[in-house]
């Protein structure tokens, strides 16, 4: 039986009584580092926490449904979970990744992966040709759509085809939109990433990451990964993020609402110079968008005349935080340069448009009129 997403929110594909035996509405807390076994060879189906734990195992379930995976992980952050991921790669592998990605991942390519003899080329896959840029060592193709920070859409189904035609793993980091507007493992892609730290969470409280994936074989890998690493997430993290999920549905429709209208708001005001957010027609990737996903999510990334306005802005604003981070009920505003990728090379930033005028918001779950109020007096 498969439940509609709401459902599914709350309960993954699982019978609602067989959640747990004592009937416990909200599923409990299994505070437990390891498990007694009746005798040999005879489990009660957990051993130690670190392989799994009830509570984690919930939580993996639930974000399986709203995935429609095989198989899900959850881990300790979102970089715990590509980090983790990238040791199913074997030294020598290349991996043909988008440009425009969370500057903690291009840091872990560049600085951890590429000492362990990983190689990766960035390119921009909402645009090029990336075909040209696969070698026979070519294993996988990352992707993030829509890009931190720049929103920029890259057409899922176009690169699966792509990566089936040569064998490839696809992967997709879809923290932005989470599960409740897309699907990537439905448009043909194997490997699901989420931080599960934004909209999967939801509140701002908790850091946690997923792995989705299509298949046993890639399950299997990824089990002997999280066994051995041991960065799965805690008992007391799992319940939280369960929690948050509960409501993801309802707060991404109206996260989305208050988005639409700050960035058509943002769009006409005079000191702004330009609005990326992929549910203005404006935007390039927006017909893309519209046939494959559900709806545009609730990032805003937009351009202002100077650099002294955004130290104005950033100085000025007072119910929105001056943050990194997203997704939460609360709103937040970033500096991409100084914070979420202030690691990322300068050459890369600036081919990726990513300069010292750029800023990103995150909308939250306020009232819409507050927050214009807001960034409006924040201008001046
Ligand atoms: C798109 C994306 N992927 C992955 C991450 C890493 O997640 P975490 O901060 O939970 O480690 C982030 C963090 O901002 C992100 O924005």
């Amino acid at each position: 039986m498969s439940y509609k997403f709401q459902t599914k929110c709350i309960y993954g594909n699982l019978d609602s009584t067989s959640c747990d035996q004592s009937g416990a509405i909200s599923f409990p807390i299994y505070q437990s580092a390891t498990f007694a076994h009746p005798g040999i060879g005879n489990s009660t189906g957990y051993d130690y926490s670190r392989l799994q734990n009830p509570t984690r195992e919930q939580l993996e379930k639930v974000v399986c449904a709203l995935e429609n995976g095989y198989d899900a992980l959850a881990f300790s952050s979102g970089m715990a979970a590509i980090t983790a991921l990238m040791e199913i790669f074997n030294p020598g592998d290349h991996i043909l990744s988008g440009n425009d990605l969370y500057g903690g991942s291009i840091r872990l390519f560049n600085k951890i992966n590429r000492k362990n003899l990983l190689n990766f080329d960035f390119v921009d896959t909402s645009k090029e040709d990336i075909e040209t840029y696969i070698k026979p060592e070519t294993k996988a193709i990352y992707v993030e759509t829509p890009t931190n920070p720049m929103m920029n859409v890259t057409d899922i189904r176009a690169i699966a085809d792509i990566a089936k035609r040569h064998n490839l793993l696809f992967i997709v980091d879809n923290t932005f939109l989470s599960p409740y507007f897309q699907n990537p493992l439905d448009l043909g892609a194997d490997i699901v990433i989420h931080s599960g730290t934004k909209f999967l969470g939801g509140h701002n409280d908790t850091l946690a990451g997923f792995v989705v994936i299509n298949s046993k074989e890639l399950s299997d890998k990824l089990r002997y990964v999280i066994k051995t690493v041991g960065s799965g997430l805690a008992p007391f993290d799992s319940w939280l993020i369960l929690r948050g999920i509960k409501t993801l549905a309802i707060r991404m429709e109206q996260q989305q609402k208050n988005a639409i209208t700050l960035a058509t708001w943002l769009e006409s005001y005079p000191l702004v110079k330009s609005v990326y957010y992929p549910g203005l027609p404006s935007h390039p990737g927006y017909d893309i968008m519209k046939k494959q996903a559900r709806g545009f999510g609730s990032m805003v990334t937009f351009e202002v005349e100077s650099k002294d306005l955004v130290v104005k802005i950033l100085g000025n604003v007072k119910l929105i935080r001056f943050a990194e981070s997203l997704g939460g009920v609360e709103s937040l505003i970033t500096y991409p340069i100084t914070q979420t990728h202030a690691d990322v090379p300068p050459a890369e930033l600036a081919t990726n448009g990513v300069t010292d005028t750029i800023l990103r918001l995150s909308v939250g779950l306020e009232s819409v009129d507050d927050l214009i109020y807001d960034l409006s007096q924040a201008f001046h």
